[in-house]
């Protein structure tokens, strides 16, 4: 499988992508663990398996579906990702951040990350979401960032800034909507971590020092591609889980997957509310 991409391999994902829908997607979505459930209320769907993609990685983990899903969602034309891959299943940086390029490349200038995560900040109650207004980009201060190798001039600069990964316009508006639909929203810092493991209680005492809210394994890398080619993105995490920072307690995959059942429908009224007031 690929792991270098040039423009012209993500322009031939983002032609057949073209050639199969009538509308031009204004908004991308990546829906994380258990949050497949999002794509179902979109309109008039082309579903597009990522088989079908030339050169598009595949995921292998439980949960996630492998598809795109394309059509309207409160007014507004969106393409979802249903299924994301990560980094802890063995791809390259380039691998789990070419869907941001192709939707790039397809024109889509606002992009909505969603994922599963721990709550670091004791005060966050699991089956909540989290807007994201910063993140810890850990995993690429110590080593692999997205960015490393030739900078792809024509998408952004070779030194991005990210003093405002995340949109600020966005991160209010998805406070008001919260309030206005009566959603309980935690705000915070997200930090990606590689994963497959959970975090020992040491990791997780280090994160919260560190002034870290809520923890993963996704997100940080596309956010970092999208700022790059100059989206504009909302994070939102579903708090699936608490972080025992004594090692109180066990973190296990299933209590993501079913914390992450209870979060879909409030995930999904808060997006389909930012969709409708922007
Ligand atoms: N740690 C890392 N990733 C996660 C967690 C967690 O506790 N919950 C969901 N994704």
């Amino acid at each position: 499988m690929k792991t270098k991409y040039t423009i012209e391999d993500m322009d031939r994902i983002a032609d057949e992508i073209r050639s199969r829908i009538a509308i031009k997607p204004e908004i991308g979505l990546i829906l994380g663990s258990g949050l497949g459930q999002l794509s179902e209320s979109i309109q008039d769907p082309t579903v597009i398996p990522y088989h079908d993609l030339p050169g598009w990685p595949l995921s292998t983990v439980e949960g996630h579906a492998g598809e795109l899903v394309i059509g309207k969602l409160e007014g507004k034309d969106v393409l979802v990702m249903n299924g994301r891959i990560h980094f802890y299943e063995g791809y390259e940086m380039s691998q789990v951040t070419l869907p941001i390029r192709v939707m790039q490349r397809l024109g889509i200038e606002i992009v909505i990350v969603t994922n599963a995560a721990g709550g670091i900040n004791q005060d966050f109650t699991p089956g909540n979401p989290m807007v994201i207004t910063d993140h810890l980009n850990l995993l690429g201060m110590a080593g692999p960032n997205p960015l490393r190798g030739p900078n792809l001039e024509e998408f952004g600069t070779r030194f991005p800034d990210m003093s405002q990964a995340y949109d600020r316009k966005l991160v209010d508006l998805t406070r008001k909507v919260a309030k206005e639909l009566d959603i309980t929203l935690h705000e915070g810092i997200y930090v990606c971590l590689a994963g497959p493991t959970f975090e020992t209680p040491a990791d997780l005492r280090f994160l919260l020092n560190a002034g870290v809210d809520a923890v993963g394994m996704s997100t940080v890398p596309e956010v970092i591609v999208a700022n790059h080619g100059g989206q504009r993105v909302l994070g939102i995490s579903g708090i699936t889980n608490k972080s025992f920072l004594y090692g109180e307690g066990e973190t296990t995959h299933v209590e993501v997957m079913e914390t992450g059942k209870i979060l879909a429908p409030k995930m999904m009224e808060l997006i389909k509310g930012v969709l409708r007031s922007l």
